[in-house]
């Protein structure tokens, strides 16, 4: 690992309280390089490196503090400032790629696999297939509408949730259904499922109710159309049913993270009628879905958002810069210079808040005036 230098002489620093200040985090940054065995790689570690990132946003915050007092700037502690920052930034980076990582490794739930009984050449318009949705990383049901190549499995499909044909090839994002699940009712499920997304878009209420009602009389265990009977509620503005509803999927899939994402905006905006019916915080909820997949972005920047509100101004920077990095490559499998954002929004929004949670972990803000978290900056409820 490279090692960093300040560019001033310790020895002929004046001891000044700021000066020995300066030198007790340089030491402390120095040793982190030291313990080379103890620092964790993306590899073998199983915590990650939210803890350094924590230990350089105090000394960064603590240093720039201890630096606006005094009368001239030295560039001993532009050095220092520079060499904290930058060795943020590499645990930063370093955060992103265990948590790209960690998510591959993940087993995820519901993992659909191709049925091989069926070769291409059987291929036919009206087949039902399995979709995977990049970004919830969710396999939703499609029909194959045209046949484009016999011997690549390439076709045309038509997405039920969204009404969308697009193309595909079997084996990468589509996947025919094993004929057990279709007796099971398993895709069959999932497609009323989908029909009911459909028909919430399209704002039919009824329908949609329907549908997800269906959809959890073929299959009382896909824990998908249970969560959306919860935002149905939701919509309705019944919090008690839609909390009855969150559980129900929880209980029969605890590791479908999206049920604990829905949940957990339900609970950030109905806290005071939902207390009384849950055991959860809104914050337990998303720190839940992030665990359980840390690149649906807008469940991080709920935890973000939550820390701010908790007044974890140390955490709550750590999330925004994660978000930050992860927001210009959010894809598991995506290449580094990927220029598509997960929210373009967020580019600029970021550096902001990252700015007043350094400050506030040194002065929380005594007169509490702004929340500066207002604008609700996710969407994707599914
Ligand atoms: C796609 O599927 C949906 C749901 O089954 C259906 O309503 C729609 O008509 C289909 N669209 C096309 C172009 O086939
Ligand atoms: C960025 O990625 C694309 C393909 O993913 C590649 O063609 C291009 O050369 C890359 N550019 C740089 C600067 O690495």
């Amino acid at each position: 690992m490279m090692m960093l230098l300040p560019s001033f002489s310790l020895a002929r620093t004046r001891p000044s309280r700021v000066g020995v200040l300066f030198l007790l985090v340089w030491l402390s940054i120095c040793c982190s390089f030291l313990r080379g065995n103890e620092v964790p790689t993306i590899e073998g570690s199983k915590e990650g490196w939210k803890d350094e990132i924590l230990k350089l946003q105090l000394e960064l915050a603590t240093v720039n503090t201890a630096g606006s007092g005094a009368t001239t700037t030295s560039t001993g502690s532009e050095s220092l400032v520079s060499a904290i920052r930058a060795k943020l930034a590499e645990s930063v980076e370093q955060e992103s790629d265990w948590m790209r990582k960690q998510f591959r490794e993940i087993p995820r739930p519901n993992e659909r696999l191709d049925n091989e009984n069926v070769p291409n050449r059987d291929l036919r318009p009206g087949m039902p297939l399995w979709f995977l949705l990049e970004t919830p990383q969710w396999w939703v049901t499609a029909k194959i509408v045209e046949i484009l190549d016999v011997s690549e499995g390439r076709f045309r499909v038509n997405i039920t949730a969204e009404d969308r044909i697009v193309q595909a090839t079997r084996g990468e994002t589509v996947r025919t259904v094993a004929i057990n699940e279709f007796i099971l009712g398993i895709w069959k499920s999932e497609y009323e499922r989908d029909q009911g997304e459909l028909a919430r878009a399209q704002n039919k209420p009824e329908e949609r109710f329907k549908r997800y009602q269906e959809a959890i009389k073929l299959d009382p265990k896909n824990p998908h159309p249970l969560d959306n009977m919860g935002l149905y509620y939701t919509d309705q503005g019944d919090v008690q049913q839609a909390i009855h509803w969150y559980e129900q999927s929880i209980q029969v899939q605890p590791d479908w993270y999206h049920t604990y994402y829905n949940y957990g905006n339900l609970l950030r905006d109905s806290y005071e009628t939902a207390k009384q019916y849950t055991q959860w915080t809104a914050l337990q909820l998303f720190e839940k879905a992030f665990q359980l997949n840390p690149l649906f972005l807008d469940t991080l920047w709920n935890v973000a958002d939550q820390y701010h509100k908790a007044q974890r101004y140390n955490e709550e920077c750590y999330a925004w810069r994660l978000l930050h990095t992860l927001n210009r490559n959010p894809h598991p499998k995506r290449k580094k210079n990927n220029t598509i954002l997960w929210n373009p929004h967020w580019e600029q929004d970021l550096p902001r808040r990252i700015a007043n949670c350094m400050q506030a972990m040194v002065m929380p803000n005594p007169t509490g005036t702004t929340d500066g978290n207002q604008q609700r900056q996710t969407t994707d409820e599914l």
